[in-house]
């Protein structure tokens, strides 16, 4: 009988705990035994590893953070941790593994996949950034620019009322996907990103143009990477340049955006790719990241989901211009 591990691992991403529920109950179904591995790479090198049933999952699909909790694993990046962590799953019997999280958490599977290549190893993409290639989307993105579409609409509500410039920085870490979203959905005044070089001068130039039009207040969303710094920082640059017809105010929503209750299509995203994972782990697949695409299931090699991140759609960015 095959055992199965499954673990989160890097930023908890809202849809985690209804991917960690379709493996655990997909594997129960096709007469394998799951096994919950706690607190990512470090509960491998620890030894955190217990059998799981049906019931260990119930009640959990609509429940934003992980049950099995999240680390980043230093001891793992060494070569000794990692062979405690194999040590400790072979102990168990575990024989095949699905590894929930972002890029951090795929680069761990490469290296230790290539080390031990007894144990099959698949990833499912559980981050709010929407940043790795073999997806369209990740697990957890759509709840947050949900959360940060209505926390945008709140802070316009004030804007409004003192006619005020708020700079609204959200997460995403190096990518902007939240940013730009959220940016449209909310009807923001500009959109900056590190996907496109920042000119304060043309931000300048754009607020001006908004005070002209006789708007009484605006949004800029800054996503926490981009290359002219955070919200604080690009406030300051704008005042620095004698921008003064708006009182200005910062607002970083950091966390609050990776917690929650999951949407639907998170919810049908983490359940799909949950069962996907478990059905590739069958068919003897290992090494690759479980995507959706489209409509289709894409298996991706480790290796290119973590080096190619996926792309920005220009036309997106074209949509804040015209719109705003
Ligand atoms: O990768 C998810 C994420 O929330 C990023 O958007 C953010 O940059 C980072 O994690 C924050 O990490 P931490 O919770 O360790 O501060």
């Amino acid at each position: 009988m095959k055992k199965i591990g499954v673990f989160t691992s890097g930023g908890d991403s809202p849809g985690m705990n209804a991917a960690i529920r379709s493996v655990v109950r997909t594997a129960i179904h096709l007469g394998m035994k799951p096994y919950g591995i706690y607190r990512g790479y470090q509960g491998m090198v620890d030894n955190e590893i217990v059998e799981m049933d049906a019931f260990s999952v119930s009640n959990i699909l609509q429940l934003g953070g992980t049950i099995l909790r999240s680390a980043r694993s230093e001891e793992f990046r060494t070569k000794e941790g990692r062979a405690k962590a194999y040590k400790n799953l072979k102990k168990h019997g575990i024989d095949a593994i699905v590894a929930i999280g972002g890029d951090g958490t795929f680069t761990g599977a490469k290296v230790f996949s290539q080390e031990y290549r007894d144990i099959q190893f698949v990833g499912l993409p559980g981050t709010i950034d929407n940043d790795l290639m073999g997806t369209d989307y990740t697990i957890g993105y759509d709840t947050a620019i949900n959360t940060a579409m209505s926390a945008i609409d709140k802070i316009k509500d004030t804007a409004n009322s003192f006619d005020r410039l708020f700079f609204v920085e959200v997460m995403g870490r190096d990518a902007g996907f939240i940013a730009l979203r959220a940016g449209i959905a909310t009807g923001a005044e500009a959109v900056l990103v590190p996907e496109m070089e920042t000119d304060i001068d043309a931000l300048v130039k754009k607020l001006r143009k908004n005070v002209a039009r006789r708007k009484n207040s605006a949004i800029v969303i800054v996503a926490e990477g981009d290359d002219a710094g955070g919200a604080f920082k690009i406030a300051e640059q704008v005042k620095a340049k004698g921008f003064e017809d708006y009182e200005m105010r910062v607002s970083i929503l950091g966390h609050l955006q990776r917690g929650g209750s999951p949407t639907c299509m998170d919810r049908m995203l983490a359940s799909r790719l949950g069962m996907e994972a478990v059905k590739a782990l069958q068919a003897g697949v290992s090494g690759v990241l479980v995507g959706k695409k489209c409509k289709d299931i894409v298996y991706t090699p480790f290796e290119k989901a973590i080096k190619n991140k996926q792309k920005l759609n220009p036309l997106l960015l074209e949509i804040v211009e015209i719109l705003s």
